[in-house]
């Protein structure tokens, strides 16, 4: 077959403390919907056809426990398998799933021993109609990662991702037409930074945006444009202390995409982190929390 590679993001893996709390935070004030409960796991799903886009998992305090993402076909999670495990890297056998999506895969452990399960076959929604304040599915992670650009790398070796754009301090992987659906940050602790979901619209994040600051949730960093994925932003705190993200419109490229390199993305400090210069940096609270 043609070499094999992940096709998408599905879906974050959080630990929490209290799921019944956790629950009705991403329900009620994020937007999402309960897809499936079972063995102390709640299953989230956004407006799209994805199972979920989010997992929480009482347990305990914050964590990411792993990052879902997709390939096509069972042919191609066995492919994926085979060329990771031939070049080194810490995986565990490929088989069913268990849980409520289902599906086949395998855990594939990065650089920093973190998570992700890269599966095909998952149990699939009718997509909904894209809802005015309502998110449609995870748009990227962002990882900490004290030597990125080898992380990088390892993604683009053995998973097909990408390089879209790097900056003086972070790198932007893709695995679809999106900017990206991972980014590395250099951050000498392996830590999960945040996580961003995708708004329909610029008015549907300030919907979701509204709706947070009503529910006692203030933006933490934006509103703004970022400047690599040209994506509108908008950013919280959870109450566990995760740090999520509201997105919208993220620049859809393909093969002809110059990839940038940090010259290309050296901006005055006003326009660090936003294009548009209205937005000032994240609060100390969001800086906290992302280490
Ligand atoms: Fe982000």
């Amino acid at each position: 077959m043609a070499d094999p590679k992940v096709t998408g993001l599905r879906s974050a893996e959080f630990r929490v403390p209290d799921l019944a709390a956790a629950k009705k935070f991403y329900e009620d004030c994020w937007g999402l919907e309960t897809a499936a409960e079972e063995g102390g796991t709640v299953y989230l799903r956004g407006t799209g056809s994805e199972h979920h886009v989010l997992a929480l998992r009482e347990g305990g305090d914050k964590k990411l426990l792993r990052v879902n993402l997709a390939a096509d076909d069972k042919q191609a999670v066995d492919g994926l398998y085979e060329k990771a495990k031939g070049l080194g890297a810490s995986v565990d056998a490929a088989g069913d799933l268990g849980g409520a999506a289902g599906g086949y895969g395998f855990v594939f452990r990065d650089l920093n021993d973190r998570e992700y399960c890269i599966s095909a076959g998952l149990a699939t929604h009718a997509a909904q109609p894209a809802a005015k304040d309502r998110p449609i599915k995870l748009s990227h992670v962002v990882l900490n990662s004290p030597d990125r650009e080898a992380q990088s790398e390892q993604f683009i070796d053995l998973l097909g991702f990408k390089l879209t754009d790097r900056t003086g301090f972070m790198d932007f992987i893709r695995c679809s037409s999106d900017h990206h659906a991972i980014a590395y940050t250099t951050i000498n602790t392996p830590t999960f930074n945040h996580c961003a979901f995708e708004m329909p619209s610029h008015d549907a994040l300030m919907f979701g945006a509204g709706r947070m600051k009503q529910s006692g949730f203030p933006t933490e960093w934006g509103v703004g444009r970022h400047g690599p994925g040209n994506n509108i932003f908008a950013y919280f705190v959870d109450p566990n202390g995760y740090v999520i993200e509201y997105t919208a419109e993220v620049e859809q490229v393909d093969e002809s995409y110059k990839v940038g390199m940090p010259a290309d993305w050296e901006r005055p400090p006003e326009l660090q982190g936003d294009n548009w210069g209205f937005a000032d940096g994240a609060s100390d609270r969001m800086r906290a929390h992302t280490k």
